[in-house]
């Protein structure tokens, strides 16, 4: 059987459909991602940004950095394919979205349910209590002076609410996204390099559990040899063409 029939047998069928994604999603919008040739990473190193010890050693740096990329996602939109995601969750009685970006860009898109595994850029956390909001609530956690902005409970330092390298992800959030990953029939991981874990084990958990793979990166990756069908193309380029034969082959459905 030629593979995309299969694909279409699969899609035909599944009653749980878990969507992995990474900074690939969101490239179209203009959001860098951190690996490949534009990689964040490139040009930023993670061990002076992205971990505690970087913020505790210099936090008006990291949250210089913060804001920039604040600043960037404010001024993007989701593109084709977060939207096409959304129509696609229509047409499947359990359909998950798990995403690894922290660009709040598949809520915008209208996505109601989403697993966070990394957090999420626009909010903030007090690293001295429990204090946890949205940046709109502090507009002192932006450009209006204050190098650092404080918790309006305890006055600690505020971080970005964002999961960085050596820390736990959010326990609800992992514990939701590999039961979801353990039942899901089909899987598509779009947009992301694979590398960073716990993320990039959940198709794996799918695989092992007999889910059909199906990766959309232009590029490979560790993922590619176990895939059942890949698109070697932008998200934003073949998501709303799968959404359309999804509409199509499971009407019936609805
Ligand atoms: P990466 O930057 O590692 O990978 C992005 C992937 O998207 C690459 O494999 C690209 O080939 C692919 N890509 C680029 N443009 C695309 C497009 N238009 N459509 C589809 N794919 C495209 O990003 P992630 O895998 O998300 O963690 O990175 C994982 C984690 O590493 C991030 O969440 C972040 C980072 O350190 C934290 O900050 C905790």
């Amino acid at each position: 059987m030629q593979s995309l029939e299969k694909l279409r047998e699969r899609l035909k069928v599944a009653f749980n459909v878990v969507v992995l994604t990474g900074a690939g999603i969101s490239a179209a919008s203009g959001v860098p991602t951190f690996r490949g040739k534009d990689g964040l990473w490139n040009k930023f190193k993670p061990q002076e940004l992205a971990n505690v010890d970087a913020f505790l050693k210099n936090p008006e740096l990291v949250w210089e950095w913060y804001r920039w990329r604040r600043k960037i996602i404010k001024n993007v939109k989701p593109n084709l394919g977060h939207y096409a995601l959304v129509e696609m969750a229509a047409y499947f009685p359990d359909f998950s979205i798990i995403t690894q970006n922290v660009d709040n860009l598949h809520k915008i898109a209208g996505t109601k349910k989403i697993t966070e595994l990394h957090g999420n850029i626009m909010t903030n956390k007090c690293i001295d209590c429990t204090y946890e909001g949205d940046e709109s609530e502090h507009p002192n956690a932006d450009d209006a002076g204050q190098k650092v902005p404080r918790c309006p409970q305890c006055g600690g330092m505020l971080r970005p609410g964002v999961v960085w390298f050596g820390e736990m992800l959010p326990q609800k959030a992992i514990a939701e996204a590999q039961l979801k990953s353990s039942e899901a029939e089909v899987l598509f991981s779009i947009g992301t390099s694979s590398t960073v874990e716990p993320a990039a084990s959940l198709p794996y958990l799918a695989k092992g559990n007999g889910a059909y793979i199906i990766e959309i990166n232009p590029d490979e990756t560790p993922l590619s040899a176990i895939a059942d069908q890949r698109f070697p193309v932008g998200a934003h380029e073949v998501l709303p063409k799968l959404a359309l034969l999804i509409g199509k082959i499971r009407n019936k459905h609805h």
